[in-house]
Parts: structure tokens; sequence; C-alpha cells
């Protein structure tokens, strides 16, 4: 039986980003691994207000891999790595995650293979090896120049030169992570079977890395300059993307995975894309939604990823996010959003120029799971941990830093604890961890604590139905304060406010009310009649009368 249209698993569900390598050592290596995670379920959710009450879980790639982007450069898209354990470890973890009722989603990589993966090893053996085409090769442009302008997303030219075959190949990550060609029909048949396979082994979903890329303009056309680009800066915005990412083609791939999900009960998947709301509601199908059922919303990190920078924390920059997207989307889709994740830096590190970014992320739990969509929490957000910059050449991992972003800041292990391991792991770990003070043991039982706020908020976001499923109004607008209701019919209504700014601001309110929850417990007493008032870069739920 399927569940019903607008009411699936996913559309109330909290889920979390959990890096693979950097949750729970279990083997003494000091990278973390599927038993580790499995053993650290219960602090995700144990059904009871003390976990974190997260609903689903997306792992970072665990499949075979030579790690030249740490699992984005699969080399065998149905085995696990041996530095995340087996199969059996695999089946361990899911069972123990359905058991708990928290779905799993793998991370799901079309666009490119490992230059390991048998396919490509046999598409690079010779321009007639019956898998050649499964990539995407080209002639040398008379007089030897790389096919067209393309630029790496790692930066550097998109193209490399096989010298055995005379040809060159397109990869637009590393050249260690070939494009695959999804205009060959074997390809898309290749690899609709690798989510037949994840999904007969009771996999939930995918979330599906660079869904925008694999289908590109059929003659590889030049990409127009970006006007915003100057000389000095990274050579991934020199180019606007237009002609390698949201394709027009792009959304007929989308369609054939969907149909492939479609055809068990309950699974789904959520994309990882790029681009102008406009272009991101196209991943959900149009009107028919039968594309992805969620697509990211990274605008909180970045408006545009071809502009450079990150979103500011004020009220015209988050009123501007939330209604672009409420107009945007086709009825029925539901936004995704993320705060951050292994790509970017934390929250808190990109909004702490005054130091006050543990305020504002405290806030930000509160919008994050107070607007209308899905929410996804990057591991380590919960208990507020930071970037760690502090980390020595020789000990730096990610390969990109060489070619325009480094990445390790964000990727540090979970602090567990405040011992020299961290509770991560016995060994020297794969990273440096980030500060001793933020862990989850200082945490846990301080009902002041970031952690303590977020298991609250997703205790109460779960028996608040107008935030589960309700619909988004913004209240009109105010340089200093942003403010929306969330109403479903036949449930009380719950007005969310936050106050971007360092001084206090009020706010009118529509209706009588009782606060929540809130940032700060003195915001308990702090709705006086009709006016709510909002301390420095706080944030407040407010059940309406
Ligand atoms: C996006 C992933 O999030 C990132 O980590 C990876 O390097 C690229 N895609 C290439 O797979």
């Amino acid at each position: 039986m399927h569940e019903h249209p607008g009411h699936e698993w996913w559309r109330t569900a909290v889920f979390y980003q959990l890096y693979p390598r950097s949750f729970q050592d279990s083997n003494g290596d000091g990278i973390g691994d599927l038993d580790g995670i499995t053993r650290r379920l219960d602090y995700l959710n144990d059904g009871t207000r003390a976990s974190l009450g997260i609903d689903a879980i997306w792992l970072s790639p665990t499949f075979p891999s030579p790690m030249k982007d740490f699992g984005y450069d699969v080399s065998d898209y149905t085995g696990v790595d041996p530095v995340f354990g087996d199969m059996a470890a695999m089946e361990r973890l899911i069972a123990a995650c359905h058991d708990r009722g928290i779905r799993v989603l793998l991370d799901f990589v079309p666009n490119h293979t490992s230059d390991q993966h048998p396919w490509f090893q046999e598409s690079r053996a010779s321009r007639t090896a019956a898998r050649r085409d499964w990539y995407v090769w080209r002639d040398p442009l008379p007089g030897g120049g790389v096919p067209n302008n393309w630029v790496s997303a790692f930066g550097g030219p998109a193209w490399t030169f096989d010298e055995a075959t005379g040809q060159y190949y397109l990869h637009s990550f590393l050249k260690e992570q070939p494009d695959l060609n999804w205009r060959n029909p074997e390809v898309e048949a290749a690899m609709h079977d690798v989510l037949r396979t994840w999904l007969d082994r009771g996999i939930d979903g995918f979330r599906i890395d660079v869904m925008g890329m694999v289908l590109k303009h059929p003659d590889l056309a030049d990409n127009p300059p970006n006007p915003e680009w100057s000389e000095g800066h990274s050579d991934y915005r020199q180019f606007l993307w237009t002609n390698n990412r949201n394709y027009p083609d792009v959304y007929g791939a989308v369609r054939g995975i969907r149909r492939v999900l479609d055809e068990y009960e309950g699974r789904m998947a959520v994309g990882e894309v790029f681009g102008t709301p406009a272009e991101i509601a196209n991943y959900y199908g149009g009107d028919a939604l039968d594309g992805l059922h969620l697509a990211f919303n990274f605008q909180f990190i970045h408006e545009s990823d071809l502009r450079g920078g990150f979103s500011a924390w004020d009220a015209p920059t988050i009123r501007r996010i939330i209604a672009a997207s409420e107009e945007g989307l086709p009825a029925g889709a539901q936004p995704c959003w993320a705060f951050g994740n292994h790509d970017r830096p934390r929250f808190i590190s990109r909004h702490n120029s005054d130091g006050r970014g543990d305020e504002r992320a405290r806030a930000g739990a509160l919008i994050l799971l107070g607007l209308r969509g899905s929410p996804f929490v990057y591991y380590g957000e919960e208990i507020g941990m930071v970037d760690q910059l502090d980390i020595p050449e020789e000990r730096r991992q990610d390969p990109a830093r060489h070619h325009s972003i480094w990445r390790d800041p964000a990727r540090t292990p979970m602090q567990w604890d405040a011992s020299p391991g961290r509770g991560f792991s016995r060994a020297t770990p794969w990273l440096p961890f980030g500060p001793a003070d933020i862990s989850v043991a200082a945490q846990e039982h301080d009902p002041d604590s970031m952690l303590s706020l977020y298991r609250d908020a997703i205790w109460l976001r779960r028996q608040e139905r107008a935030l589960l499923e309700g619909t988004l109004e913004l209240l009109p607008a105010n340089d200093l304060t942003v403010a929306f209701i969330r109403r479903a019919p036949g449930a009380r209504s719950v007005l969310v406010a936050v106050n971007t700014t360092g001084g206090t601001t009020t706010l009118p309110m529509p209706q009588p009310g009782r606060i929540i929850i809130a940032t700060e417990r003195t915001l308990d007493s702090s709705l006086a009649g009709s006016l709510l008032r909002l301390p420095p870069f706080s944030a407040a739920w407010v059940a309406l009368e």
C-alpha cells in the first residue's frame, strides 16, 4: 500500500546529516565507521525526549573509494568501503535504525565515478572499448586545446588529456572523478540498478550528489562569461554554468530516478541542486510533482554560489529567502533547508565576526525547525560545533584545498566529551578535534545548552501540527525582526519570530499567545499584552490562542 500523498513520512521528518568518517570510531583507527554509528543511535533517537529525536539520517558516501574526494569518488556503487566496515555492518546499521524508527538515506553519486571504477578502467582502455561511451571523451580542438571552456568545480579545466588514447575526458570535479555519460541509455540503466540494489536492501532513500550536472548540453557548448567575475577570483566563478548545470535535459533523468523509487513503497530522494528558486522548483517535477521528493534550498548558506560570499543573518535576507521559496515552489512541493553541510563553513563560524555566532545559531535552530519544509541538521550543529581552522598543513586532508575550497574545518570529529579522544576514538583522529569545551557531555544535562534547545524544539515540533504541516505566512516586513505564522486546519497556530540584531526589538502580536520555546529562558516573561519583546539575537515560538 502506498502512503497517502501529502502524508509521506519524509514530509514531517527532521533529517540529520552524518559524515561517517567523523561520527564515531569503533575499531580504533581514528576514522569513524558504521559500527560506531550504530553504537551512537540512542543519542539520535531512543524514542524519548532525552535523545535528539531526529527521524532520518543521511550518510555521506560509504561505498568503496580511493578516497580522493572522501567517498565522492566511488569505485563500487554497491559495496561498503573497508574503512567504514562491511556489508554486515551496513545491514546491522540499517536494522538498528529501523528498530528505532530512524530512516536511512545513502549518498548516490550519479555524475561521476572514481577513475579506479572498473567502468572507467574499461572505458579508457581503448577508443573502441565496449564502455568507451560510458564517459565523456572528446578529441582535442584543432591545434590541441581542451574541447571547451568548462572549468572543474575545484578549479582548472574540466578536461584531462589521456595520452594512451589521445582524447580528453570530462571531469566536473577532480581528474580522478570522470563524468559518466548519462546520454548513453546503458549508463542510465546501470545507475538505476544501483538504486534498486540498495532499495532491495532496505534503504529508505538517497541524497543525490550534484543532480543538476548529470546531463550537459549535447554539443558541450562553451559556457558564457560570468559578468560578476573579476581577475583574482576563483575560476569556478569565471563562467556561468549554463551548459553543464540545470541543463533542461536533466529533468528527464530526474523523472527516471523517481520512477525507480516509485517501484518501492515509502522511499524518497533529496537532490543536491544549485540555482535560483525557480530552477530548484524544476527538480520537484513541476505541477505533476513527478521529480524528486525534495530539493535542497541552500540560500541560507549562499544565495548564489556563482557570486561568492555567504548569506547574511539579517532580517531582510532571511525574509527574502523565505519569500522566494514560498513563491517559487509548485503546489504540494515542500522546501528543504540546510544551514550547513560537509562542503561549507559551519553556521556559527560564518556568523561570528562579532563573537555572537553562538547566539545566532540558537535562533537559527528555531528558524530551521520552525520553517515550512524539511530541516537537515548537520552533525555537531546541535552542540554548536565550530570550524577547526587550526589544522597544520601535514594534517590537512581535503584535496580540493589545492584548487579552490578547503573543507576540513567543518568535517572534524563529533565531540562526545572533553577527553583527549573526545569519546570519538582512542587513536589519533583523522582530523584534529575542535575546542574541548564544546561537547555532548557538557551539554546533555544543562537545560540552557544548545543541545537542550535542539532536543526541546524537535520534540515540540512533533507535537505542533501547524509546524509539521501548516502553511507559512510572513508578517509585514521590518528590518530588525522576521516573523511568520504557521497554520494548519484544526490545530493551534504557531508564530515564529527572530530578532537578528544586537539590540532589543518588539513585535506587535497579531493575536494573543504564549511562548512555547525560546532561545533564552528569560523570554518566557517577555510577551506582555500584545507586544513580544525580543532580546538581542533571540528567537521564539509562540502558540497563538
Ligand atoms: C558535492 C559533494 O557534496 C562534495 O563533497 C563533492 O566533493 C562533490 N559533490 C563532488 O562529488
